[in-house]
C-alpha cells in the first residue's frame, strides 16, 4: 500500500509499504477513504516530538471503512464506515474509566506517533471499540474528517474547559484551525461577544466569516489594550489560548477579567511565565488539557443537525498519490490561505 512515511527532521516520503495486520485481538484493520495533515504533522516533520522515530507512517485523523477485525471486537464488523479517533483509548484503564482518554495508560496519542498512522490506504487501529465512531448514515465524510481532532480539541480544551457561558465574552487568542474550531463549537453556548486575534488578516477574516463579532491584529503588540477598549476596560471572562506560544498566554493573562478562565489548548514548546504578581487577586482559573476526544459522539449530532458545519474549514483537496503537495500547500499557509486539506485514499 502507499503511506506517507517521516524520515527524519525535515524528511518525508510517500512509499510503498506493507498492508498493517491485526497484532492483538482488540484491534481493526480500516481502509482509509479521507485523510488530512495536523499542524501536530508538521511540528512532527521539524523534529520536535521525540516519541515519533523515523520510519513511522504519520496521520491521526481520518475516515474509513472496516477492513478486518480482531476476535474481541463485537461492535464493528467489515464494512462499516467509521471515524477514527486521533486518541486510542483502551477503554479499561484508571484514566478511561474517568473518560481521560488522553492518558489512557497504554494509549492515547500514539496514532502516527508511536504506531502507524492513518496518511496511508490502510491502517491498523488498537482498542477499536473505543477508538473508532459509527459514521452515521448520510453523513459527509468530509466534515466529519474535522472530527477526529481539531474539533474535540477547540471544543473540549477551549470551550468546555473554558466555561464559555449565554452572555458572556470571550477572546480567541490564534485563529489557526484549532481557534476556528473553538470559535465555530463557542457559539453553541451564545456568548454576546468572541473576540479572535491573530496575525494574519486572512485568517481573521475568515474568523469574521464564522461568526467573530470583533477581530484584532495583533502584529503591532497592542491586543491587550485594544481588548480591554473593547470590554470597557473589564477583559474576557474566558480567554482562550490556541497558539502555544509564551507570548499568547501572557497576552491572556492580560485581558481576562476577573472571575474568568483562561483555557490553554496551545502545544508549548518552550518555558512560559505566569504573571501571579497581576493574577493573585484576580479569582481566575486556568486549564490545561489534552484533548480526549469524549465529545465526539455528541459533535457528530451537532454536524449532522447543521448547528455547526465544520467542512467550512477544508479548503483545500488532494488524492493520496499528491500528499507531498499537500503538505507544502498545508504548510505555506500564510502564502495558500490554507486551513484544512482533505486527502482522498
Ligand atoms: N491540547 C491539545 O490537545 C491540542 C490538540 C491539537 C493541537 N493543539 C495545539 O493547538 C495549537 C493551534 O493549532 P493549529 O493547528 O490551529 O495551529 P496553526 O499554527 O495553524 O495556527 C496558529 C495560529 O496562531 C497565529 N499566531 C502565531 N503567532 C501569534 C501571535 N504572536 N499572536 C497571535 N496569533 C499568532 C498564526 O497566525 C496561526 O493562525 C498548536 O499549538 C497545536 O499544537 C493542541
Ligand atoms: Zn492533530
Ligand atoms: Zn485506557
Amino acid at each position: 500500500m502507499k503511506a506517507l512515511v517521516y524520515l527524519g527532521p525535515g524528511k518525508n516520503a510517500l512509499e510503498e509499504r506493507p498492508r498493517p495486520d491485526i497484532t492483538a485481538s482488540t484491534d481493526a484493520i480500516v481502509k482509509i477513504t479521507k485523510t488530512t495533515i495536523c499542524g501536530t504533522d508538521l511540528h512532527i516533520l521539524k523534529g520536535d516530538v521525540p516519541t515519533c522515530q523515523p520510519g513511522r507512517i504519520l496521520g491521526h485523523e481520518g475516515v474509513g471503512i472496516i477492513e478486518r477485525v480482531g476476535p474481541a471486537v463485537t461492535t464493528f464488523k467489515p464494512g462499516d464506515r467509521v471515524l477514527i479517533s486521533c486518541i486510542s483509548a483502551c477503554g479499561k484503564c484508571v484514566y478511561c474509566r474517568k473518560l481521560m482518554y488522553s492518558h489512557c495508560t497504554t494509549g492515547g496519542w500514539i496514532l502516527g506517533n508511536s504506531i502507524d498512522g492513518c496518511q496511508a490506504e490502510f491502517v491498523r487501529i488498537p482498542y477499536a471499540e473505543t477508538s473508532l465512531y459509527r459514521v452515521p448514515d448520510g453523513a459527509d465524510e468530509e466534515a466529519l474528517v474535522m472530527l477526529s481532532d481539531i474539533l474535540p480539541t477547540g471544543f473540549e480544551c477551549g470551550v468546555l474547559d473554558g466555561k464559555v457561558a449565554p452572555g458572556s465574552t470571550v477572546a480567541i487568542v490564534g485563529s489557526g484551525p484549532i481557534g476556528l474550531a473553538a470559535l465555530l463549537t463557542a457559539q453553541l453556548y451564545s456568548p454576546a461577544e468572541i473576540i479572535m486575534i491573530d496575525l494574519d488578516d486572512n485568517r481573521l477574516e475568515v474568523a469574521r466569516k464564522f461568526g467573530a463579532t470583533q477581530t484584532v491584529n495583533s502584529a503591532d503588540g497592542k491586543a491587550a489594550d485594544r481588548v480591554m477598549a473593547m470590554t470597557g476596560k473589564r477583559g474576557v471572562d474566558t480567554a482562550i489560548e490556541a497558539v502555544g506560544i509564551p507570548a499568547t498566554f501572557e497576552l491572556c493573562g492580560e485581558i481576562v477579567a476577573p472571575g474568568g478562565t483562561i483555557a490553554n489548548i496551545g502545544v508549548h514548546g518552550k518555558k512560559v511565565d505566569l504573571h501571579l504578581e497581576s493574577l493573585w487577586d484576580r479569582n481566575i482559573s486556568i486549564t490545561t488539557r489534552l484533548v480526549d476526544t469524549v465529545t465526539i459522539p455528541m459533535l457528530f449530532k451537532t454536524v449532522g443537525s447543521h448547528r455547526i458545519d465544520p467542512k467550512l474549514l477544508i479548503t483545500h483537496r488532494f488524492k493520496l498519490d499528491h500528499i507531498l503537495d499537500a503538505y507544502d500547500t498545508f504548510s505555506a499557509a500564510a502564502k495558500t490561505k490554507a486551513l484544512k486539506v482533505i486527502i482522498e485514499a
